[in-house]
């Protein structure tokens, strides 16, 4: 039985991850900061701590629980907050996770599985989709953040030989997730749609992203315990779409209108998005299964589950 630590595990993301890892028979710890997570989406067989990934506490846990992996998802998220408060994105996102990386190394952790972010880490690139192989130049903070601890966990693997994968996934959407802003569009917009607000798009709503449903984001991220490769690896649905595209397949499953004004594009808002995803499939076997219209309804589903 593997014994597996979630940073951010009370999280969108996380808490499904959590959930599965269970169910799989893994012994799960989760670090989450409460930030942004919710204590009741941690499944009940977790063990969890209240704790920011800067405090040194971390190490105390290692020392206990003796992880076999470690899966690294807690972050500030969200290219608009790291705009407006670079030094703070900068402390969580690349001090706090050289703080997890150097215990993982300390503790002799097999593996570690770090969300990187396959929307924000390339900037606006002439190669759609884009490849691993293109450099990145990351036009946001948050995207610069997580280039850095790509680096460092290269670094690691390099010089001390420190397994690890840097998942750089794209665009995540499906129940559970509560982050506004452009990383959870779709979410904004369902919840605007059932509640009859309006929702404010940028760049004429002709911006692209690569949307993938979080069940098929999972899978990667188990199928990547397994793998001998260390590298990054794009994880999404290999799939170009914009958010008028969105829009329309959102009112068709919520049956309303969705209304909407246009704004002007903010800062660190990329134009289009789209990873090329072949090395994820030859690496993993991995490959999404969700269409964006079966993701949409689920998502749905669930939002208005909430709602009784
Ligand atoms: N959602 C997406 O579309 C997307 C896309 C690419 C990458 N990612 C990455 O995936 C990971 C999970 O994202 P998510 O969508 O689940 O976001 P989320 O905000 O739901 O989850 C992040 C979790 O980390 C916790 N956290 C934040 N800062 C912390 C800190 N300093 N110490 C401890 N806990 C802290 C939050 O409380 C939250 O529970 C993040 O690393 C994010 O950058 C997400």
């Amino acid at each position: 039985m593997a014994d597996v630590l979630v940073t951010g595990g009370a999280g969108f993301i996380g808490s499904h991850l959590v959930d599965i890892l269970v169910k799989n028979g893994c012994r799960v710890t989760v670090v989450d900061n409460l930030n942004a997570g919710i204590k009741d989406h941690i499944h009940p067989s977790a063990t969890f701590y209240k704790l920011d990934i800067c405090n040194q506490e971390i190490s105390g846990i290692f020392e206990r629980e003796k992880f076999n992996f470690v899966f690294h998802l807690a972050s500030r998220i969200g290219v608009q907050r790291s705009v407006k408060d670079i030094v703070l994105d900068n402390k969580a996102d690349v001090l706090g996770s050289l703080n997890i990386l150097i215990n993982c190394w300390k503790h002799k952790v097999e593996k570690i599985i770090f969300s990187s972010s396959g929307g924000a880490i390339y900037g606006d690139v002439n190669q759609i989709p884009t490849n691993e192989n293109t450099i990145p130049l990351p036009v946001s903070p948050y995207g610069i953040h997580k280039l850095i601890f790509e680096k460092y966990l290269n670094y690691y693997h390099q010089v001390f030989g420190q397994r690890y994968i840097a998942i750089r996934q794209s665009n995540i959407y499906g129940p559970r997730q509560f982050n506004g802003g452009t990383m959870g569009i779709i979410h904004v917009l369902i919840d605007n749609g059932i509640n009859g607000k309006k929702s404010f798009i940028t760049r004429k709503g002709t911006q692209t992203r690569d949307f993938l449903y979080v069940d098929d984001l999972i899978d990667a991220y188990i199928s990547a315990m397994d793998t001998d490769y260390n590298g990054v690896l794009n994880v999404g649905s290999g799939a170009e779409t914009s958010i008028l595209q969105i829009i329309e397949l959102i009112k068709c499953e919520l049956g309303c209108n969705i209304e909407f004004e246009f704004i002007p594009s903010r800062p660190g808002e990329q134009a289009r998005s789209c990873l090329d995803v072949s090395k994820a499939k030859e690496v993993l076997g991995w490959q999404a299964k969700t269409s964006l219209k079966e993701g949409i309804a689920k998502t749905v589903v669930w939002h208005k589950s909430l709602k009784h």
